[in-house]
């Protein structure tokens, strides 16, 4: 069962580790994130809105919801996702109303956010929420988890929670850690003019010129890893920017986005053939699809602890 489902970075991380599944349910407010996930996995769902959803009476063995992050993000006006608040990251208690009225409630509960859920003023939410999940007959565990330590050379800490039905055994000292790999296997080469940078104030912060002293923000070159995919790229911050010599910049593409987030160029093909972005511009769609998604190979990892080890 997927809430919040996105494009489906669990359902992807299952095939991938060849874990035989059916999904029961997705539910995705967003038209164009269900038009991109029944591209990818051939399915047929239409948009639908958590709020007021029932789950069918089934059996699940796993319910994945990485809720709306926006107003737990640093990156943000941190309003916070208190139950009953009307934030986008409240919503995150439907999924608790969602499971308490089912009849049989799912075996695995798995919870991904940004790690600003634990910081001083957010961190009230996150544990009203494992005190509701253990008063529904759940036992949690979480951690920080870091894409770098997932083979994906992208700096990306999100906080994942693994909730079992009755004891908890899962264990995230048994996560198979590996070296991200070279970044160079995830950029393109020969990327079009579109990408270079062209704000002046952000040319100059990169060039170090003396002038820049109104830049405000953060801006990173790309070296041996990118910095967080975000939503956006052509803002401060953003992922970073690649240098490309004598002074010039460009944002990643697309492309380099999925990949960073550990989906396939064909499933990034799937994508580009439904949003055909205007000539010479960038596409806003497939650049939020990958920045609201989780990186498939840390889940991958949770799932092989899971269910194949
Ligand atoms: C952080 S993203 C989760 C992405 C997903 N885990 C993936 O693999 O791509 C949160 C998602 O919640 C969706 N969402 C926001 N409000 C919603 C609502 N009221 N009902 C259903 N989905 C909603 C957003 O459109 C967004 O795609």
């Amino acid at each position: 069962m997927e809430l919040f489902g996105g494009i489906g970075a669990i359902r992807k991380a299952l095939i991938r580790q060849n874990i035989p599944h059916r999904v029961i349910d997705y539910v995705e407010i967003d038209k164009n994130c269900v038009k991109s996930y029944n591209a990818l996995y051939k399915a047929n769902f239409k948009s639908k809105d958590i709020v007021g959803y029932h789950a069918p009476n089934e059996n699940i063995d796993l319910l994945m919801h990485g809720s709306p992050c926006q107003d737990f993000s640093r990156v943000g006006q941190k309003k916070g996702g208190e139950k009953g608040s009307g934030t986008r990251s409240s919503l995150l208690f439907e999924t608790i109303r969602i499971i308490e009225k089912m009849n049989m409630r799912p075996k695995v509960v798995l919870w991904e956010n940004v790690k600003g859920v634990l910081d001083k003023n957010m961190r009230t939410s996150f544990f009203h929420y494992l005190r509701e999940m253990e008063r529904l007959g759940y036992e949690s565990k979480y951690e920080i988890l870091n894409a770098m330590d997932f083979g994906i050379p992208q700096k990306r800490e999100r906080i994942f929670v693994v909730s079992i039905l009755g004891k908890n055994n899962f264990d995230f000292n048994k996560l198979n850690k590996t070296k991200p790999k070279d970044i160079s296997e995830f950029l393109e080469k020969d990327v079009s003019s579109v990408y270079e940078v062209r704000q002046e104030s952000m040319l100059r912060f990169l060039r170090n010129d003396p002038k820049n002293k109104n830049f405000k923000g953060r801006l990173m070159i790309i070296d041996k890893f990118a910095y967080t995919i975000s939503t956006k790229q052509v803002r401060v911050p953003n992922s970073g920017v690649i240098d490309l010599g004598n002074g010039k910049y460009r944002y990643l593409t697309e492309r380099e986005c999925f990949r960073l987030m550990g989906f396939d160029d064909e499933d990034f093909d799937k994508l580009r053939a439904i949003y055909h972005p205007r000539k010479g511009k960038l596409s806003s769609i497939l650049y939020k699809q990958a920045g609201n998604s989780i990186v498939v190979n840390v889940l991958e990892g949770i799932s092989y602890e899971l269910y194949n080890r």
